[in-house]
């Protein structure tokens, strides 16, 4: 570019030298002497001069306006690193100038847009929601990795196709289209299966808008709201659970108080009787209420630990003390292997609630004359209690639901020793409250074994 207008200049300058030659041709032979020195002189001040004023031209006018041309056509290609030289006192040195800081300003705009492109993009990205962009067409025109991820999709397949091209759900085709029509945002829920697994996806539709508020598109997010649709599954079956526990009591108390109001009955030793099922039934109420008051409170987000030094070796020997009356009654004898002076840091009250709802297990679900055998081993950062009975033992496929809450083997027997199908759900929050764990094995009709693990110092996790 520069050696082009060098070389209109020179062509300029090689035109004007050939017209001061023809004159200096033309005047010569006309003048004489003196004159003709005088006249040659003047020409050749005069070409000079000329030649002066156009170099003058060229170097603040010609090349300047180039040079900014240069600028602005690299400009207009996305270079906004290029400056022009600047010239201090003609116009077109202002103008080089100007120029200069309108590059400046393009290149730090389009610094910041990039940048914000770039932030926006990782949000988009990183969101722990699908996100699918949809214009005016039904083209798709961005999607996010979680959509894919919940979709087990990849980009090329969805980017630039048509949205129902690449969802079969027809509950989405009514969120993007109520969006569209009514220009409001929509809100659905879909079930979208995925490896075998039903996944609950809550579907928004929200519509955008360019600056004059003319409808652009519809911007889907997906959020997987699987694990609140199982807790709040957990929540109703466990409202059910406790309306039927709390039923069959109540119904009971009330049946029986009725037949003993009745004004026609009149039998002593049977209202003996009923009041005494009454009285039964009441014990298993308040028990119930108790176990689900306790299970509450160890279900509470901020519930603590009251830990202190305690000694299991006397622990153990208290509940099996406390539990040997039960135990006589169905002749079952309790032989314990337990070694002393085992201290750890727990909560005394909630570990002898699992060591005594473990021990009346092994009671209640073993038959009579049978044997318990209860032991306590301990390392430096362990103990380990177990808890072995020769009862009736636990079916393999039960093994992995005694721990949820109201599951039970048999119903009718439970109930008959007064449970209330919640004692092991409280031992397994109290252990896991104590960063330890409960393992069962068992052999139907043989026996079962509970072995709880906990660490003896509660460090905070
Ligand atoms: N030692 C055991 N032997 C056999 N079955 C047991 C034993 N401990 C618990 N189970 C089974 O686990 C179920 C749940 O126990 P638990 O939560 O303590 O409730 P429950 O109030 O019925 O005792 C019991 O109903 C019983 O079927
Ligand atoms: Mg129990």
């Amino acid at each position: 570019m520069k050696r082009e207008h060098l070389r209109l200049f020179i062509f300029q300058i090689f035109i004007v030298s050939l017209l001061f030659l023809g004159l200096l041709l033309i005047l010569t032979p006309l003048t004489a002497g003196g004159d003709r020195i005088i006249t040659v002189l003047l020409l050749v001040g005069v070409y000079m001069s000329t030649i002066f004023l156009f170099y003058q031209v060229f170097l603040n006018y010609i090349r300047p306006v180039k040079a900014i041309n240069d600028m602005v056509d690299a400009l207009l290609q996305g270079n906004y690193k290029v400056r022009a030289q600047e010239g201090f006192y003609t116009d077109t040195g202002k103008l080089q100038a100007s120029v200069n800081q309108l590059a400046k300003h393009l290149q730090t705009l389009n610094r910041q847009e990039k940048m914000h492109h770039r932030q926006l993009n990782s949000v988009i990205e990183n969101m722990e929601s699908g996100v699918m962009l949809i214009d005016g067409q039904g083209f798709v025109h961005l999607v996010n990795r979680k959509f894919l991820e919940l979709f087990g999709r990849e980009k090329i397949d969805v980017e630039e196709h048509l949205y129902y091209d690449v969802l079969d759900q027809e509950r989405i085709y009514h969120t993007v289209q109520e969006a569209f029509l009514y220009e409001q945002t929509v809100k659905d829920s879909i079930i979208h299966k995925k490896n075998l697994q039903s996944y609950y996806i809550e579907v928004i539709g929200a519509p955008f808008f360019n600056s004059s508020g003319d409808l652009r598109g519809v911007v889907l997010v997906f959020h997987d709201i699987t694990d609140l649709k199982r807790v709040e599954q957990m929540r109703k079956d466990f409202v059910a659970n406790v309306s039927h526990e709390l039923r069959t009591p109540i119904t009971s108390i009330k049946g029986f108080a009725e037949t003993i109001l009745d004004d026609e009955f009149n039998d002593p030793n049977l209202e003996r009787k009923f009041l005494s099922i009454i009285h039964k039934e009441s014990d298993r109420l308040q028990t119930l209420i108790q176990d689900l008051l306790d299970l509450s409170k160890l279900e509470k987000e901020a519930f603590d630990l009251t830990v202190q030094p305690l000694m299991v070796t006397e622990l153990l020997e208290e509940c099996i003390d406390f539990a040997r009356l039960e135990a006589d009654k169905k002749s079952i004898a309790i032989e314990t292997e337990i070694i002393p002076d085992v201290s750890i840091k727990g909560d005394y009250p909630l570990l002898r609630q699992v060591f005594l709802n473990l021990i009346y297990n092994a009671i209640n679900y073993t038959l009579e004359n049978g044997s318990i055998h209860v032991s306590l081993k301990a390392n430096e950062s362990w103990i380990k209690v177990s808890i072995k009975d020769n009862g009736i033992g636990i079916p393999q496929e039960a093994l992995d639901r005694i721990f949820e809450r109201f599951y039970r083997v048999d119903k009718a027997r439970s109930r008959n020793t007064g449970g209330t199908g919640l004692g092991l759900a409280i031992v397994k929050h109290i252990v896991e409250g104590h960063h330890g764990f409960v393992e069962v094995e068992s052999e139907l009709n043989k026996g079962s074994i509970f072995t709880v693990t906990i660490p003896r110092e509660q460090v905070e996790i």
